[in-house]
């Protein structure tokens, strides 16, 4: 379950009640007032699922986050629901790490999604020196993730993320290079009555909640 020091893989953390409300309220946002959309990313190109920030937006043309969608529409980013909050906080307890998440980043992957090899840094300076870990809760599909080290060119970890598992990661891992290769279509729990996977992921921007 501690697949590196400061990375732990919770496999079926969600019963499958949990997961459906999430689902149910994931769907809600998604195609609510405030969508979610494909960002185009600093480069020009389009990313390849659809993201709504929820409590902070995260800019994909400038990388920084910021209060309203200034890369697409000017509206503000809902707020984070206090339950999914709670969900982050108690997953995070569970490794023991204290985290006060104020985002989430949910993002939905059809069945071409993918997310090229990454590191999450554009919190604080004090958050990510503090090690405040990232909490990755997935829903629906199956997706074939990878986890790397710090460096680019370290290593990869191909690791297979469900229905209801968990992943966190902080600490020493928090800067680890890791992204999406593909999302397996048709492995959604049928209980959830959904194609694609919703992905979120939890960020304390501040160290100072
Ligand atoms: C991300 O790194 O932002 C998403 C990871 C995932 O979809 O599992
Ligand atoms: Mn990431």
């Amino acid at each position: 379950m501690e697949i590196a020091p400061g990375a732990f893989h919770l496999q079926r953390r969600l019963a499958m009640d949990a997961q459906r409300a999430l689902v149910e309220r994931c769907r809600e946002l998604v195609d609510g007032p405030v969508p979610a959309y494909v960002p185009t990313v600093r480069g020009g190109g389009k990313m390849h699922v659809r993201m709504l920030c929820l409590g902070r937006h995260w800019n994909g043309r400038t990388y920084k986050y910021e209060a309203v969608r200034a890369d697409f529409d000017g509206l503000p980013a809902p707020p984070l629901p206090a339950e999914f909050r709670a969900l982050a906080v108690e997953v995070a307890g569970s490794v023991g790490m204290p985290f006060e998440p104020d985002l989430c980043i949910l993002n939905y992957y059809g069945a071409d999604g993918r997310m090229g090899l990454h590191q999450d840094k554009d919190e604080t300076d004090g958050s990510i020196a503090a090690g405040l870990p990232v909490v990755s809760v997935s829903l629906g599909d199956t997706a074939r993730f990878l986890f790397g080290g710090t460096r680019r060119r370290d290593p990869i970890q191909p690791l297979t993320l469900e229905s209801g598992d968990a992943f966190v990661f902080g600490g020493p891992a928090r800067l680890r290079y890791h992204g999406v290769s593909r999302i397996v279509p048709g492995t959604a729990p049928p209980e959830l009555a959904m194609g694609g996977r919703f992905n979120l992921t939890f960020r304390q921007y501040d160290l100072e909640a």
